[in-house]
């Protein structure tokens, strides 16, 4: 059993605490998520909102763990002071991967990822268009023979 004084001291200690957090002002990310029923071919954005902290916020994205910036098809833009957007095109079997949106300011970071994961047969499609043109080929060189 706890005695009366220790839960007191708790919380005199947490509510030091918030007020520390919220005094240092460092930016705190709102979770966001990829829609679980993407098809291949559509178009998905998130966006990354920081609810908490003192702008301005640099805005960084990254795709398993590597800086997003020139993966056709994907791009991102700052559409407000404490808001970032992610958008994909065009949805393809590429596009899978976990996404990282870090938020950065004078005093700290943030960051929250989301996984991307596309239901397709794109492999399947790949290597069965693969077999056809090896097929395509073979006809070719033998009817040059
Ligand atoms: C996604 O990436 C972040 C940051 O690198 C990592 O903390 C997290 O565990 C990853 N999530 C998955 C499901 O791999």
């Amino acid at each position: 059993m706890w005695s009366v004084p220790k839960v007191l001291i708790l919380i005199i200690f947490r509510l030091i605490s918030n007020f520390v957090s919220a005094e240092t002002g460092e930016p705190k990310i709102k979770p966001f998520q990829f829609s679980t029923d993407i098809n291949l071919g559509m178009r998905e954005a998130v966006h990354c909102i920081v609810t908490y902290g003192e702008p301005p916020f640099e805005f960084m994205w990254f795709k398993d763990g590597q800086l997003l910036e020139s993966i056709r098809g994907i791009s991102y833009r700052k559409t407000d002071e404490f808001m970032s957007s992610l958008v994909i095109s065009k949805v393809d079997a590429d596009s899978n991967g976990n996404y990282t949106c870090r938020v950065t300011n004078s005093v700290g970071s943030d960051q929250k990822s989301a996984v991307l994961s596309v239901k397709g047969k794109k492999r399947f499609v790949c290597s069965y268009n693969l077999i056809r043109m090896g097929r395509i080929i073979l006809h070719e060189k033998q009817q040059k023979k």
